[in-house]
């Protein structure tokens, strides 16, 4: 088939959309597709330009972030009438902006931190929940612009007053213990990862941690009890349900499991990302390969539910 791979745009993970895209476009090449890539620049007529000149039977979305995970782009697709990858125009708008995220999760019954959202400038004077708490950007993505601050820290006002991504800050309660994923191929969880950072970073799984080489270590299936086992992929599959994705997702997680080995925990959802990363490091990928489907089966997989 004809598939045009879209990758690069201009949100922050660039760097990482270039790499997933050059990863299935290889596969894909490997498999006999007729693979052409696109990277993403700010000139949309120039996409569209390249589109209408490959006539692509399918649209690969390689794409991470603000553009090409939010919405953007799958609104120009269905335009032209381009089948592709992964969720549409609203379930992606919805998983980017994450208190509309969080909005559509509680409606549904499922579990979130406590938060607020706020303006930097509300946030500058005094602590809005007791430390720790977690700083958020409503739309980036791979921790980008993340902070954890910590009790006693004179970090709040420095983050308020530097703050660069946009006029709203999403201010959420910190949740001790664990990070876990996981993968959903349309109506199938995949499995749990229990994803531990390595290295001297501020200890948390940050974008350090998400792409330098052995930045952080992944064990899966994750031993974890098998109660939060089960739930953490019901909720992945609830997630991916409530926001209306499509194709593949990977729902993320905070595990607090403090209260020993022998209780089931407290799960979390952080955010659903409608485009998971496909570098080499990346967990999707890795989750496939571990419930018997390699890395080129997946693009195939990802291509075959590409729809408009
Ligand atoms: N936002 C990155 C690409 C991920 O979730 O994998
Ligand atoms: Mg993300």
């Amino acid at each position: 088939r004809r598939v045009s791979v879209l990758m690069g745009g201009m949100s922050a993970e660039r760097e990482v959309s270039l790499a997933s895209g050059r990863n299935v476009a290889e596969a894909l090449r490997g498999l006999g597709h007729d693979v052409r890539c696109i990277d993403a620049g700010p000139d949309l007529l120039a996409i569209v330009g390249d589109l209408q000149a490959h006539r692509p039977d399918v649209v690969f979305n390689a794409m991470h972030g603000r553009f090409g995970e939010d919405g953007s782009i799958q609104g120009v697709l269905d335009w032209m009438g381009i089948a592709y990858t992964h969720s549409g125009v609203r379930a992606s708008a919805t998983a980017m902006d994450k208190d509309a995220a969080r909005t559509v999760f509680m409606a549904a019954g499922l579990p979130v931190a406590g938060g607020l959202v706020m303006t930097p400038a509300q946030l500058e004077p005094a602590d809005p929940m007791p430390a720790p708490y977690v700083v958020k950007p409503l739309n980036e993505g791979s921790s980008v612009g993340v902070e954890i601050i910590l009790p006693g820290s004179n970090r709040r006002a420095t983050v308020a007053a530097e703050w660069t991504f946009g006029g709203q800050v999403l201010v959420e309660e910190y949740i001790p213990g664990r990070e876990l994923t996981v993968g959903v191929l349309e109506d199938r969880a995949l499995t749990v990862t229990d994803i531990t950072p390595t290295g001297g970073g501020p200890g948390f799984y940050d974008y350090q941690a998400k792409y330098a080489s052995g930045g952080s270590r992944h064990e899966l299936p994750a031993r974890i009890h098998p109660d939060a086992f089960e739930q953490a992929r019901e909720l992945a599959l609830a997630a991916h349900r409530a926001l209306g994705c499509r194709g593949a997702s990977r729902t993320d997680f905070r595990y607090d499991d403090s209260a020993g080995p022998d209780a089931p925990g407290r799960l979390v959802i952080l955010e659903t990302n409608t485009q998971p990363g496909m570098t080499p490091t990346s967990l999707l990928p890795e989750q496939a390969a571990a419930c018997g489907m390699d890395y080129a089966t997946l693009c195939q997989w990802m291509i075959d539910h590409a729809t408009c």
